[in-house]
């Protein structure tokens, strides 16, 4: 059965904000329950998995014909061509140290293309949203793109990944490469958010190398609908992408690897 997209992301907004609120409920409490995942930088807590279970059920029981994947249970297979992609908490780190910017990222694909994606963050009380085709939207409003072309104006963001310790490949030689071409640059710790600010402009691009596809599936059609484009930098580093607007995209592309 073909989905009404329209409705189906009223449902994934609700569900975002329900998530907000678990992790409200945690943030900054003592009842995190910290764990360390793939090694000692990358860690989980109670609302991950809290947040994790809360949309497996509610996409189990409003669609259970539907695959999910989800960072903290991995693969459900499903029968419909439809699947969930769920980052429940990105942004662990800054969620687990008191920092205030993390998100829940929810992006649904139909035979692989991502149809629609939601992202929420919950300190900011922004809802960042798309469908295929229908434009992006913060908060309801319609979000566009940075328009600046180079880089001595721009502002952007990038993130480390997890095996920066023992991976010389971790993102630093493309720091000092770009970093006197730009204006600025920030590491936010969320790269749903990263990539919802440059849908909205606040930033005018992003880069990372070595995400996951819930890190970046909702965000990446978001940016996409902004006007954006998001590429697929190299193909030996986990998901490697950019986003930004078109010209911007290839000024960064020049500077790194
Ligand atoms: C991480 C964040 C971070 C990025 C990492 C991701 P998590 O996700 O998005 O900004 O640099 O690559 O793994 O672990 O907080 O869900
Ligand atoms: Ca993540
Ligand atoms: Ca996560």
């Amino acid at each position: 059965m073909q989905l009404d997209l329209k409705e189906t992301l009223k449902l994934a907004e609700i569900w975002a904000k329900e998530v907000g609120e678990i992790h409200l409920s945690y943030f900054r409490g003592n009842n995190l329950d910290i764990h360390t995942k793939s090694n000692v930088y990358d860690v989980v807590t109670r609302a991950d998995k809290e947040s994790e279970a809360f949309l497996l059920s509610q996409i189990g029981e409003c669609f259970p014909d539907h695959a999910i994947l989800g960072e903290e249970t991995g693969e459900h297979a499903g029968v419909a061509g439809y699947r969930w992609v769920i980052d429940p908490l990105d942004g662990t780190n800054n969620f687990s140290q008191g920092l205030p910017i993390f998100t829940v990222s929810i992006g649904l694909q139909y035979e692989g293309m991502t149809v629609l994606g939601v992202v929420y963050a919950p300190c900011q009380k922004e809802m960042y949203s798309a469908v295929r085709g229908e434009g992006a939207y913060m908060n309801g409003k319609k979000i566009h793109v940075s328009v600046k072309e180079d880089l001595s104006h721009s502002v952007l963001a990038t993130g480390f990944p997890y095996d920066k310790g023992v991976n010389p490949d971790n993102n630093i030689a493309n720091i000092v490469a770009i970093l006197p071409y730009l204006r600025g640059i920030r590491r936010m710790g969320t790269a749903a958010y990263d990539l919802c600010c440059t849908a909205a402009g606040w930033l005018d691009g992003y880069w990372e190398l070595n995400l996951n596809l819930w890190d970046m599936c909702a965000g990446a059609l978001i940016v996409e609908e902004a006007g954006g484009k998001v590429i697929h930098f190299r193909t030996d580093r986990g998901i490697s992408i950019i986003a930004g607007n078109s010209t911007l995209v290839e000024r960064i592309r020049e500077k790194i690897r």
